[in-house]
């Protein structure tokens, strides 16, 4: 791993993403407590090594008074947080509207927002203004704390407008852009009304980056066709200079997952679920409760199965976390209740006075809760319509030691790239095709689940997140120093 900085000097990192790793609650007029959230971006960075990394993003709660921003900037510095105060307004237009309402299911393959198609183009234009707006208010933080020699790395489709704004600040500055969800097929991109303006802000970055080939390719077609220019293996040309453009496939910390099952509490939580479903085999969907994760398919699928296999009826449970999210977008709190619809219905169908063939809780576990689940798990059900990658599935893996369970994988998400060969790849909007599956799995060999299962662990455990985050990282170095070379030749 190449260092940046000066001789001996770690390499400074600015990581700018919406929302910062923690959640934040207000105690008092000038106290908080926060509590860290261990996501994979946190210990991806936390493991890079020689590097002196910094968060920017939005702390997730509106702060409307100074005296309580100075308090929560004070607290969040000892997690070496840095926060963007957003006010409701702007949160509901950028976060709610712009980002959540028409990027996140745009990139997915769910087109733009069908009702008041006509009344849109009003609020596509303010919601796009506040983006940029919002945008621009992260570009101001990020410029307040920069130093020379620092490397800027923003996240996500919350920030395609931040490369062009910092770079307008200061060209000099490193700066990438790497993407989490699908960037989709270049005629889905093209329908989105700002199409030209976004892509071109991306590509003021000297490295984007992506999790598979595919969105890569997708992004390099949408600025040959969309924008006119040329794409090289290396990434897009404009007027001599040359954006890098590659994938960097995420990954899990998988060292933690692997400790966490060592622990006490985690060994305890085994046993009891353990006991609990005895005398049953244990499928397992967790999902934030977004329409990209095609829960109601899912279950659908699981109804399916249970019709057509009625000696499995009662020895099979399915047990669903859905966290919820993004709770102000209707289109969310619409599939809250789909789904708790359709897995009344399954249970009033299919249960008996002791037991029911689905538990859907609507909520987060903690972190022992989850790893223990996943290591009881006989058969995971990853089937997202579509997803950035996935690592809920890594994460089942990694918890899989002797077990060797199943892994029912969506092809539409990115780790099906990585783990295609281990999981069973299912088409998840063809019910009749994953209700087949899940009897497949059941029902498998255990020679078969040892040679599926080693390939996936193989994988997960020696393709990291601090793997990727070095690489990408080492990368966006070499872009910036091959740039220079090429302006000094
Ligand atoms: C996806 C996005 C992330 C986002 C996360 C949770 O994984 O790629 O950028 O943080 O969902 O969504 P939320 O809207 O709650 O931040």
């Amino acid at each position: 791993f190449r260092m940046g900085g000066s001789r001996g000097m770690k390499q400074r990192l600015l990581v700018v993403a919406n929302r910062l790793p923690v959640s934040a609650v207000r105690r008092g007029e000038d106290s908080w407590s926060l509590e860290i959230s261990a996501g994979g971006l946190v210990s991806a960075l936390l493991g890079v090594k020689d590097v002196d990394a910094k968060w920017i993003g939005w702390a997730g709660v509106n702060v409307p008074d100074e005296v309580g921003q100075r308090a929560l900037t004070r607290a969040l510095a000892e997690k070496r947080c840095i926060p963007v105060f957003l006010d409701e307004e702007i949160v509901h237009q950028y976060y709610n509207g712009y980002c959540n309402n028409i990027l996140w299911p745009l990139f997915h393959y769910l087109g733009l927002p069908q009702e008041d198609r006509l009344a849109t183009t009003r609020s596509f234009q303010s919601q796009f203004d506040a983006y940029k707006r919002a945008n621009q208010m992260f570009a101001d933080v990020v410029s307040q704390h920069y130093q020379e020699g620092d490397v800027v790395w923003c996240h996500d489709y919350h920030l395609m407008f931040l490369p062009k704004c910092l770079k307008e600040y200061n060209s000099k500055m490193k700066v990438g852009w790497f993407l989490h969800t699908p960037f989709p097929s270049s005629e889905i991109h093209r329908t989105l009304p700002s199409r030209s303006e976004l892509l071109r802000s991306v590509l003021a970055a000297d490295l984007v980056g992506f999790h598979t080939y595919d969105y890569a390719r997708h992004f390099v077609s949408a600025c040959t066709r969309i924008l006119g220019l040329e794409g090289t293996p290396e990434g897009v040309e404009d007027q001599g200079k040359l954006t890098r453009v590659a994938a960097f496939p995420i990954g899990i910390d998988s060292e933690r997952f692997k400790r966490a099952l060592d622990h006490p509490t985690v060994k305890e939580r085994i046993k009891e679920l353990k006991q609990r479903f005895e005398g049953r085999k244990v499928m397992l969907g967790v999902d934030r409760l977004d329409m990209i994760k095609g829960i109601p398919q899912k279950i659908l699928a699981f109804e399916k199965f249970l019709e057509e296999n009625p000696l499995w009826r009662d020895k099979v449970v399915l047990l669903q976390i859905a966290v919820p999210t993004r709770t102000d977008v209707p289109e969310y709190q619409k599939l809250t209740s789909q789904v708790h619809e359709i897995v009344g219905r399954i249970n009033g169908r299919f249960g008996t006075l002791t037991a029911v063939p689905i538990h859907h809780l609507d909520r987060s576990l903690d972190f022992y809760g989850l790893c223990a689940l996943y290591a009881v798990t006989d058969v995971a059900l990853v089937t997202s319509l579509r997803d950035g990658m996935n690592l809920v599935s890594y994460e089942f893996v990694a918890c899989q030691g002797e077990k060797k369970g199943v892994l029912i994988l969506s092809e539409f998400a990115g780790a099906a790239q990585s783990l295609g060969a281990g999981a069973l790849l299912v088409n998840p909007w063809n019910i009749t095709e994953v209700a087949a599956s899940i009897c497949y799995a059941l029902e498998m060999s255990s020679d078969e689940r040892e040679k599926r299962h080693r390939h996936n662990y193989a994988h997960v455990t020696t393709h990291t997140a601090q793997d990727w985050a070095e690489t990408f990282v080492s990368e966006l170095n070499d872009t910036v120093v091959e740039a220079q070379l090429r302006t000094r030749q």
